[in-house]
């Protein structure tokens, strides 16, 4: 790719996997590294992009170029991505958001007690980030990109997500032993709301966050364009 195909957009990226707290010291929470979200932080400066890296409890180091915003919880991603998106040309989705939160938040440490059963973990939803990113696009042909991991029927399952959500492109990841939740490596395809389909081959995170920047460059050309 060009070092300047992305010159003068803003692009946001989100990384890493929500903690939804229970108590202050115990959460719920996911395998997600935020490998994935980094790459495509890292590929995005490297294409001159200026890029807002929003990670979720990520243990890498921040991306040289890139502006990182911390969060901890879904609501928090949520808040800073909205913020983030308003000037955005590009927005992509790649933390894994916790679907449910804990319905309340215990301010002192939930204690077991002798003789006494356990009280049930009572959830609520959380809001759908990229639903809501992909319904009320913050600027005119701005490009909105999520990704999911399925288990079976990746396709099928993914075409469905993809109308679902709303959004531009899904990058369709199965998860298996080898890849996607930590791991360096990913394989993938990327749906896009035109129809086509792009398979991405078993490879390095890095890879993979090239050819989705590929997708969103010709995304975005198109509709500046038309
Ligand atoms: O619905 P599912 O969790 O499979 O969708 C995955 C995609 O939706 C990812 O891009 C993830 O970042 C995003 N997501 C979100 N808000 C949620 C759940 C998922 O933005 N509450």
């Amino acid at each position: 790719a060009a070092p300047d195909e992305l010159a003068g957009r803003h692009v946001v990226v989100s990384a890493g996997g929500t903690r939804e707290p229970l108590d202050p010291v115990r959460f719920l929470g996911n395998r997600s590294s935020g490998k994935q979200g980094y790459a495509l932080a890292r590929a995005a400066v490297a294409r001159g992009a200026k890029v807002t890296l929003v990670s979720a409890n990520s243990a890498l180091p921040d991306p040289a170029g890139a502006d990182v915003v911390r969060v901890g919880t879904a609501v928090q991603l949520r808040e800073a991505m909205l913020k983030a998106a308003a000037d955005a040309d590009a927005v992509v989705m790649a933390a894994a958001v916790a679907d449910f939160r804990p319905a309340v938040y215990a301010s002192g440490k939930i204690k077991k007690r002798d003789g006494q059963e356990p009280e049930p973990i009572v959830l609520v939803r959380n809001p759908d980030i990229l639903a809501e990113l992909s319904a009320d696009r913050a600027r005119l042909g701005q490009v909105v990109v999520g990704f999911a991991a399925e288990t079976d029927d990746v396709l099928a399952n993914g075409r469905a997500k993809l109308a679902r959500k709303g959004c531009d492109l899904l990058v369709v990841n199965e998860v298996g032993e080898r890849k996607t939740f930590g791991t360096e490596e990913n394989e993938a395809v990327v749906l896009g709301a035109d129809g086509s389909e792009t398979p991405i081959p078993y490879g390095p995170k890095e890879a993979l966050a090239e050819t989705v920047w590929d997708l969103i460059s010709r995304v975005l050309d198109q509709s500046t364009n038309t």
